[in-house]
């Protein structure tokens, strides 16, 4: 694959195509606040994580920007006054709100008793909009032009290495 096609691979537009924006159908409300969340591939091209939490409905690429992680298994806990999923492989913080990565600087590291404040690293997580309309609920797809840290887990190549994976025949006993 040449350099030219890798990159528009990874292209942070995640509209998928250059029509406006659109909303996509993600289901009835009363079903995932049930469920608490879900997951979708949203115009064929983008795996999405909408989730419900304290009355909110939210939505953000499904594959945690640091290493791919499954953000819907994730627990939602608050840090520095900011709803976060807590990514379920290495804990990696991301704010519901903004995508935002936190994390905890130490002050001091030779200070007694050791003393930390929350950081942001910015923006790392592709968060799209949700709207209800008559309890069905929609995903506008983020397609702001702007790199995320994210967009590299959404890509085809990527979702083929997945594909892959998960229909390799187990070896015989
Ligand atoms: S993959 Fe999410 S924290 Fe590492």
């Amino acid at each position: 694959m040449s350099t030219e096609e890798e990159t528009s691979q990874i292209s942070p537009s995640s509209s998928c195509s250059s029509l406006p924006p659109a909303f996509h159908f993600i289901g009835r409300k009363e079903d995932i606040v049930r469920a608490g969340r879900l997951t979708k591939l949203v115009n064929g091209c983008r795996d999405v994580l909408v989730l419900y939490h304290q009355g909110q409905l939210h939505a953000m690429d499904m594959r945690c920007y640091h290493s791919s992680g499954a953000l819907q298994y994730g627990d939602i806990e608050e840090f520095n006054g900011q709803l976060c999923i807590v990514c379920p492989w290495h804990k990696y913080k991301i704010t519901l709100a903004e995508g935002e990565g936190l994390y905890q600087a130490v002050d001091n590291p030779t200070a007694k008793p050791m003393r930390t404040h929350w950081c942001s690293k910015g923006v790392k997580q592709r968060i799209h909009k949700v709207t209800e309309v008559n309890g069905d609920v929609y995903v506008t797809l983020n397609d702001s032009t702007e790199t995320i840290e994210s967009d590299v887990y959404q890509t085809e190549r990527y979702r083929a290495v997945i594909l892959k994976a998960k229909t390799k025949p187990k070896p015989k006993n």
